[in-house]
């Protein structure tokens, strides 16, 4: 096994930052052309010591591979503390440093991580309150992205196997 598949499989036997944030300040969803995955991230911003906006913390859910949630994993901790600007400045290859260089071919599942964290970072808007009719501690899911409109009875179930937010 090489290195990369063993840093990969380290991240994704211990995720961190896995799952949704019902208190986050925005949230981003991309989808990769390249494959179909998709990844949500959720950010929340705090006030550092010198007066600036940085990211309190971010976490993320995705449909997508393993590396996907390994770069996502390094990287929701990799932005902690990072102003927007310092963090839009990251490039997938930068937020995925920790696992080692990806290649060709996985390259879209860091730039898939990069590009939710650049819609987080640009919509900076709450996340919508949960409706009164779903559970107060759900943030939307990312299930609802394929949920069609006017499918709302539908019945969705997603086993995580993975733990949650840690
Ligand atoms: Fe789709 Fe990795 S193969 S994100």
């Amino acid at each position: 096994m090489s290195d990369l598949q063993q840093r990969i499989e380290a991240a994704i036997a211990t995720p961190k930052n896995l799952g949704e944030m019902s208190d986050a300040d925005s949230v981003g969803t991309v989808g990769s052309p390249e494959c179909g995955d998709m990844l949500r991230m959720w950010v929340k911003f705090r006030e550092d010591e010198q007066g600036r906006q940085v990211i309190d913390r971010a976490t993320f859910q995705t449909f997508g591979c393993q590396t996907a949630i390994a770069v996502a994993s390094v990287a929701t901790e990799l932005v902690a503390g990072k102003t927007v600007e310092e963090a839009l400045a990251m490039s997938g290859e930068e937020l995925s440093a920790p696992l080692g260089a990806l290649p060709p071919m996985k390259i879209h599942c860091a730039q898939l991580v990069e590009g939710a964290l650049r819609s987080a970072l640009a919509s900076e808007k709450p996340a919508p309150e949960p409706a009164p009719s779903t559970a107060p501690s759900q943030a939307p899911s990312l299930v609802d992205s394929f949920r069609p409109a006017g499918a709302g009875e539908r019945k969705v179930q997603v086993v995580l196997k993975s733990p949650k937010v840690s």
